[in-house]
């Protein structure tokens, strides 16, 4: 099989999530394009980076991303760090002829996400590929849903709702990380959690083209984490620790409409106890409905209003396995269910093919970039109050 050099440049929660997605992508996958070897590992903090060396079996581990870039073997970037350092790494790595993926939100402001996009098409005429972490478009019930759509089954789509409720940081103990820092996060709730539930409902309903919202901060300071990655919400920090200002959003809600001519909203919080990795979709047609939690990711609810009688009208709910996207490479028998892990093995899968085919995948720097322009959009309304236009 051929095999491919990977640098990953942040070895933190989603380091983790690349590495197993990489080690899974060749082993769920029977027709994996290519064998991702683990060649460096760069983390500013060099115990996480040297732990991670030995942990996942790199070569050579860094603290300077240059080294990942500068360096002629390795063919594949992942990009993990915090969203402000994105650009000049993916930016870099593109130029230098590697193929990226980034994590999401693609860049802290939407200057930074141009000089992306700029690279990425660019390196595109070469036949490198870029990819932003939106994965959870790629959950077989997701893609599943987007066939039924496409079907034509639900009639016109009129309504598209999404959500995306967390708890992890309503305890105001819960540590000022990078995540709450507008310098290195960009925005809040928004950039972290509510980009993944517009780009399902983008994926599904085509692009926003008009929004109006609004954006809460309830916490206005919290104790202060010192460096290293984001403990969400773990670990609580003493009455005795040091505060700073809090200049992000804990919360974001949005009326939309969508290119499609239909109607929606998002909402997300990381403030709704009892919520967790809480991701709703609610999809309304003239002719019937889908329903969707990630909590349940395998099962999507399906309702065929028009076709049922009356007295019988209802959802019904299937169990994704073999018979839907995917679901030929995960497991055997619908119920057995896949995951996270598995979920990133198939964006790994997707990226891996797009290399391959020499394409651009859906979730390319040109998604994240658009979606990154949404945001923008979500900041500004929040600020006048008025319907905003996105770019
Ligand atoms: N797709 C998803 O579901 C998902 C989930 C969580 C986070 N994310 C995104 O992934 C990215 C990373 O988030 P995380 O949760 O893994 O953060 P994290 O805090 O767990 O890890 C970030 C790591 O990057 C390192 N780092 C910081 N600056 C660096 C630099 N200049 N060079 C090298 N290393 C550097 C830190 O030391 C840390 O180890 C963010 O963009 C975040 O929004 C995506």
């Amino acid at each position: 099989m051929k095999k491919m050099n990977v640098g990953l440049v942040g070895a933190g929660f989603m380091g983790k999530a690349h590495c197993v997605a990489y080690s899974n992508m060749p082993k769920l996958f029977p027709d994996a394009p290519f064998f991702p070897v683990f060649k460096t590992v760069c983390d500013i903090v060099p115990e996480i980076a040297e732990d991670f060396k030995e942990r996942f079996g790199f070569e050579k581990c860094c603290t300077d991303w240059h080294d990942v870039i500068n360096d002629p073997d390795i063919q594949i970037v992942s990009v993990c760090t915090p969203n402000n350092v994105h650009a000049e790494i993916a930016a870099a790595a593109l130029n230098a002829g590697k193929h990226v993926i980034c994590e999401k939100p693609m860049a802290a402001t939407v200057d930074q996400a141009k000089i992306m996009f700029d690279a990425a098409e660019e390196a595109a005429k070469k036949g490198i590929v870029s990819m932003v972490g939106y994965q959870y478009r790629r959950v077989p019930a997701i893609d599943e849903a987007k066939k039924i759509i496409e079907s034509g089954r639900l009639g016109e789509i009129t309504n598209v709702r999404t959500q995306y409720l967390q708890s992890w940081s309503a305890d105001p103990a819960s540590p000022l990380s990078w995540r709450f820092v507008k310098a290195t996060a960009g925005s809040g709730t928004l950039g972290d959690i509510a980009t993944h539930a517009i780009d399902i409902a983008q994926y599904l309903a085509g692009n926003i083209t008009d929004l109006v919202s609004i954006v809460k901060t309830y916490i206005p300071e919290r104790p202060v984490q010192e460096g290293g990655v984001d403990l969400l919400g773990t670990v609580k920090l003493g009455p005795d620790a040091r505060k700073e200002p809090v200049d992000v959003d804990d919360e974001v809600s949005l009326l939309c409409k969508y290119e499609s001519g239909a109607v929606g909203s998002v909402e997300a919080t990381r403030m709704a106890w009892g919520r967790n990795n809480y991701i709703t979709l609610e999809v309304h047609g003239t002719r019937g409905s889908i329903s969707w939690c990630y909590e349940r990711l395998n099962e999507l609810n399906v309702c065929y209003g028009m076709d049922d009688q009356d007295g019988e009208r209802g959802f019904k709910v299937i169990y994704t396995g073999p018979a839907n996207p995917h679901g030929d490479v995960t497991w055997n028998i619908p119920g057995m269910n896949i995951g996270y892990g598995e979920l990133k093995a198939i964006e790994m899968y997707e990226f891996a093919k797009a290399i391959e085919g020499g394409y651009q995948p859906t979730t390319c720097f040109r998604t994240g970039y658009q979606l990154d322009k949404v945001c923008e959009a979500v900041l500004k309304s929040a600020e006048t109050g008025a319907w905003v236009k996105v770019d």
